[in-house]
């Protein structure tokens, strides 16, 4: 890539973010937010491809959070490849990527910790304590730094997507937080950072994650009481070789209650462990 095609720009310190936001923003300009961890792939992209459609700017961020990590958890696995995701958003044409490093959101007298009940405690947050907390503090931060017209967030994390709609109405943020479908690998495989834990045997037993939800979701749609629906995704997810389910669970699709009449807007969501790699995934739940 010749250096006339690079118009990326990076920024790790708060005050060169907001001085360039203030600017577009005193021109006029509508500015759009795209929170990641890096280790972009075709998901993240698209995010960026739909904010560059809803918003004249778009501000990408990149920082791997390490509040959201659990003390046994992949911190330190966690892919980073800042030189190349710096070229996939320069070619999506993402005006500006902000990359903080850890000193610089949290500097040792940091003290501030963003609890969400409620929608906070169930799913992924019953089997990784604290990681919603670090989920919440981080973005409220990313917001309130950049303060853009909007967020885009994917739907692949689907209880984050909820959260962060509650963060910023319980808070007043004056953001709108949009919400963007799952993308998929062709044999339905959610496309996830994570999956490149994956061995060539376990990539080509996830899909069986998407395959058991779709079904569940589909015989709930049909009638089929959702314990019984739940159960069998269950055992399909471990018949496939996963070594442990966390989740498999119907909720309404709002409040994350557990859902009680199909006549609801309703989600199954689930949780599992195949090697290395805990993969998460979800579908609506077909009207009827
Ligand atoms: P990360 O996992 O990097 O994801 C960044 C954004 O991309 C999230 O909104 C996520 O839902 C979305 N995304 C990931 N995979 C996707 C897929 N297959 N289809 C559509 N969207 C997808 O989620 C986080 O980072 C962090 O928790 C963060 C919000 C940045 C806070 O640290």
């Amino acid at each position: 890539m010749s250096i006339a095609n690079v118009s990326l720009v990076t920024v790790r310190d708060v005050e060169s973010l907001r001085r360039r936001v203030q600017a577009w923003r005193r021109e006029g300009r509508s500015v759009a937010l795209v929170p990641t961890m890096g280790a972009l792939h075709k998901g993240h992209i698209t995010l960026m491809e739909r904010a560059m459609k809803m918003a004249d700017r778009v501000v990408a961020t990149i920082f791997v959070n390490p509040k959201q990590f659990g003390p046994n958890e992949d911190f330190g696995a966690y892919p980073r490849r800042e030189t190349a995701d710096f070229e996939l958003l320069n070619a999506a044409g993402v005006h500006l990527l902000y990359a903080p490093d850890a000193a610089a959101m949290y500097p040792a007298n940091f003290s501030t910790n963003i609890q969400i009940s409620g929608v906070s405690e169930c799913l992924d947050g019953a089997h990784r304590p604290g990681h919603f907390d670090g989920v919440a503090t981080v973005v409220a931060k990313l917001l309130l730094q950049a303060l853009p017209d909007i967020a885009l967030f994917g739907e692949k994390d689907y209880q984050q997507f909820v959260l962060i709609r509650r963060l910023v109405a319980d808070l007043n943020i004056p953001v709108d937080i949009i919400g963007a479908e799952t993308v998929r690998e062709p044999d339905g495989l959610a496309l996830s950072s994570r999956n490149t834990y994956l061995s060539a045997d376990e990539r080509a037993q996830a899909p069986a994650l998407y395959r058991a939800i779709s079904a569940a979701a589909k015989s709930i749609a049909a009638g089929e009481p959702i314990p019984a629906a739940t159960a069998a995704a269950q055992a399909q997810i471990l018949a496939a070789g996963f070594s442990k389910v966390d989740y498999v669970e119907a909720r309404h699709a709002e409040s994350l209650a557990p859902l009680t009449a199909k006549t609801e807007p309703g989600r199954v969501l689930a949780a599992a462990q195949l090697g290395r790699a805990r993969l998460i995934d979800n579908i609506a739940i077909p009207r009827v």
